[in-house]
This record gives structure tokens, C-alpha cells and sequence, in this order.
């Protein structure tokens, strides 16, 4: 079984060079299938969620070329089938965009309804709300959901619940409808903002993405594009947590540091220093770290996606700090491991009340998710002694080659595959 191996305790310092952002690309890749002609995406993140979606994409007919590890290259043009199976959704949820897609290109589409997930339940009825106002039947059978219009008209669509998902979906299959679609109260994200400025450089017509209100004027069809993906504002702030919990000196590069500023903040207030340079950011902990409260907010908010890897180093920190989950109910499964490590917190309902400790030590321990993955290597790389993580095919789906990156900021740690690695890793640090 593949784990990795942290010998913690050394402070992360140098640069690290930061990828295309994952969901950013999950959104791109779904939104190509909408033109025939060739689109070509630079900034491609080579990790298991994207190479997931291309094979569900190459499996309805798409066909992919991959120009190198980060360039692809995406020919929709010989599609033969509009229904995606349930392996791929099992394995991935965002393969749900391609219902949005599939339907705002060929007006039909067949997706198997996405499971709950280790996160907390994930309700998709803001999706169906803006596919039936655009004009479509939607209806689940047999674990589908089946969607289908005659003609797809543009409307008028507020927002429940602020969803990143329902935003992108809802997007895709307004593009091409008659007339004008407006949608209220959506996702304001990086990545919405992304796939809004594709599908422009593909002919579409969407206005004030990144604002509370989204506009669509449907064009009739969508053509060849060259896009370059954004940087991961989510990797780029793993990196940046990593810094502040082992006491180091880390500048992320290749960001857009804009994105970075709830993030950067929240830094800041627990007595990092942080500074801001056009496409990078350097943090350096070299004080105790102070305690803070913080609650997960949609965009531009502190963002859920970095709850874990916050809650980690204010478990380092001088104080009580409070951390509530507003955005997923049951995110805060990796607290048993991180307590396993010596953490001193306590989860109430929605709410993380964290006793900062001096030390974290090494464990064995699991990782429950991808962030909350992420999040415990932290934790390990800033234990005294040796940690192993389990399940590190949560961390693979969206962090490009992590311990290889670590290293390069002077971390131990390293993949392995069984006892013998472990023993030669623990020979060489030990
Ligand atoms: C996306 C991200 C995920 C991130 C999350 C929050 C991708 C592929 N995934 O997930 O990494 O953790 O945003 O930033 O980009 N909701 C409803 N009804 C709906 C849809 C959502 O009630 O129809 C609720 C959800 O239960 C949740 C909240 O809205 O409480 C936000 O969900 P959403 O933004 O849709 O998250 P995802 O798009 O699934």
C-alpha cells in the first residue's frame, strides 16, 4: 500500500512553484466539449481528478491529446454518446459539470447522480432549479440524472445557496440558450471567474462573473480557443500553512496573490509575515504563532477548501482559537488523527474549539479526504519524529507531485510502498 513517510521537525524553507488550479481545470475541461472545433489548455495539473475527467471524456468519444504533462489538447467534435457512468462520478463528482455542458451543446445529457461524499452531504438541487428555469426536463432514474430540452431559453435564476457547482452548471448550459440569462446570488470563486473568461475566449457572452450578479447572452455557437488555467489558489495555500506551522520561510510563485488575501490575512493576524510580491508570496514564521478565530465563507471569504491546513497550525499556536465550518457539516473527520498527534481540540457540531499544544509527535495516521490529507502532512512534517500517512490517493486526486515539491523546500518525507522503504527512509533520516 502506498503511503507517505515524514520524518517532521524541520522548518520548510526556499520556493515553490505552484500549478494550475484543479477546480479551475475540472470546469475548462467540462466547458471544451462545448465547440467541435479544437480547444487547446495550457496550465493543465497533471493530478488524478483531471486525468479522471478526461477519461470520462474520452469514453463518450472525445478525443484527447495530450501535448505534455501540462498541455492538452481536447476534439469534441466526435462525440457519440451523452451519458456518463456511474464509475466515473463515483471516482470523481465534478464529471457532474459535463451534464451542464452536454446539455447547453446537444441539449441532452445523461450523468450518474454523484454520492454522498466524506465531506457531508451534497445536495444538487440548485443545479436541477437552473437547468428547469433554462427550459429542461430533468428527472433521476435508475441512480441518472437525465436532462433534456427541446430549446433551452435564457432566464432569470436566483440562487438559493451559494454553490460553486450549480454556478458552473448552470453557466455551461445557459451559454448557448436563446436570449439572456441572468443568475443571482452565484458562486464568486477564482475558478467561476475562469471559466467564464474560457468560454468568453470561446465566443460566449457572460458578463460580471465574479460579482453577485452573472449575465449570459446566448450565442449560437462556441468556437476553437487557447486558454492558459489560473494558478491553484488552494495548493498555493496549503504551501503557505505549511510554512507558518513549521516555523519556516516559504515563497509560493506563479500566484495570483489577489487570491490569496483571506488567506494571507488570517497569516498575518497569527503573527506571520507576509509579503506580496506580483505573482508570489513569501511567509515567514519565525514568532510563536497567536491564536484567532475563523469561519469558512464562499469567495471571497476564508475558504473551506483550507480549513484543515489552518486548523493544524493554530493546534500550534499560543490560546484558544475557534474554527467553524459554515460551508460542509462534517469536516472535521481528521481531528481524531490530528489528535492522535497530540492536538488538544474539541468539535461541536459545526465548530472546532482548539487548545493550542507546543508539539505535535509523529503517528501513524490516515488521511480522511484530500484537504484534510494535505492538512495532516502538515501536521507531520511539523512533529517531532516519524509519521506515516495512509490513503494518500485522497492527496493525489488534487496536489501535483507533493512530496517532491516538499522536498524542494528541504522537507523529509517520501512515498513508499512498503516496509522495506520505510525501513531505508528511516536509516537515511534517523
Ligand atoms: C466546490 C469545490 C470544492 C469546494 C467547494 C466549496 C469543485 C470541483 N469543488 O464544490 O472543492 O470544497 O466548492 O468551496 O470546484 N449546495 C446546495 N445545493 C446545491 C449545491 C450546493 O445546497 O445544489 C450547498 C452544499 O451542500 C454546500 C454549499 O452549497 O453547503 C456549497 O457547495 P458548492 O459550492 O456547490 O460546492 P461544490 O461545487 O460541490
Amino acid at each position: 500500500m502506498e503511503q507517505y513517510v515524514v520524518y517532521g521537525g524541520t522548518p520548510l524553507v526556499g520556493e515553490v512553484e505552484i500549478g494550475g488550479a484543479k477546480n479551475a481545470a475540472l470546469a475548462i475541461l467540462a466547458a471544451s466539449v462545448m465547440t467541435d472545433e479544437t480547444v487547446l489548455i495550457e496550465n493543465m495539473p497533471d493530478v488524478r481528478d483531471t486525468n479522471i475527467l478526461l477519461q470520462a471524456m474520452e469514453s463518450i468519444g472525445v478525443r484527447v491529446n495530450r501535448i505534455d504533462s501540462h498541455t492538452v489538447e481536447v476534439n469534441a467534435s466526435s462525440i457519440h454518446e451523452l451519458v456518463i457512468e456511474d464509475d466515473y462520478i463515483k471516482k470523481i463528482r465534478a464529471s457532474y459539470y459535463l451534464l451542464g455542458a452536454l446539455l447547453g451543446k446537444y441539449h441532452k445529457a445523461e450523468v450518474a447522480l454523484p454520492g454522498g461524499c466524506n465531506i457531508g452531504s451534497r445536495p444538487i438541487d440548485q443545479h436541477i432549479k437552473g437547468f428547469k428555469a433554462l427550459g429542461a426536463d430533468v428527472r433521476i432514474e435508475h441512480g441518472l440524472i437525465i436532462t433534456e430540452a427541446a430549446h433551452l431559453r435564457g432566464s432569470h435564476i436566483y440562487m438559493d445557496v451559494v454553490s460553486v457547482g450549480a454556478t458552473i452548471n448552470v453557466m455551461m448550459a445557459a451559454v448557448m440558450a436563446e436570449g439572456v440569462t441572468i443568475i443571482e446570488n452565484p458562486a464568486k470563486e477564482p475558478h467561476v471567474v475562469d471559466l467564464a473568461n474560457f468560454l468568453n475566449s470561446m465566443g460566449a457572452n457572460i458578463r460580471g462573473a465574479g460579482t453577485d450578479v452573472i449575465r449570459i447572452r446566448g450565442v449560437s455557437r462556441l468556437h476553437r480557443t487557447e486558454y492558459t488555467i489560473i494558478p491553484d489558489q488552494i495548493e498555493a495555500g496549503t504551501f503557505m500553512f505549511a510554512a507558518a506551522a513549521t516555523k519556516g520561510d516559504v515563497t509560493v510563485r506563479n500566484v495570483i496573490p489577489k487570491h490569496l488575501e483571506s488567506i494571507s490575512a488570517k497569516l498575518n493576524e497569527i503573527g506571520c509575515d507576509v509579503v506580496e510580491a506580483e505573482d508570489a508570496v513569501r511567509v515567514v514564521s519565525s514568532r510563536p504563532l497567536n491564536h484567532t478565530h475563523v469561519k469558512t465563507l464562499p469567495y471571497p471569504g476564508f475558504p473551506t477548501d483550507m480549513q484543515p491546513q489552518i486548523t493544524v497550525a493554530l493546534g500550534l499556536s499560543c490560546g484558544t482559537s475557534i474554527v467553524t465550518e459554515s460551508i460542509y457539516e462534517s469536516r472535521f473527520k481528521y481531528v481524531d488523527e490530528l489528535t492522535r498527534m497530540g492536538a488538544s481540540i474539541k468539535v461541536e457540531g459545526n465548530t472546532a474549539i482548539i487548545d493550542g499544544v507546543a508539539r505535535y509527535t509523529g503517528a501513524g495516521i490516515t488521511a480522511p479526504d484530500l484537504r484534510a490529507g494535505a492538512a495532516l502532512v502538515i501536521a507531520a512534517l511539523a512533529a517531532e519524529g516519524m509519521s506515516t500517512v495512509d490513503d494518500i490517493h485522497f492527496i493525489e486526486r488534487g496536489y501535483e507531485r507533493f512530496p517532491e515539491k516538499l522536498r524542494g523546500l528541504g522537507a523529509q518525507i517520501e512515498k513508499v510502498e512498503n516496509e522495506r522503504d520505510i525501513r531505508k527512509f528511516r536509516f537515511r533520516v534517523v
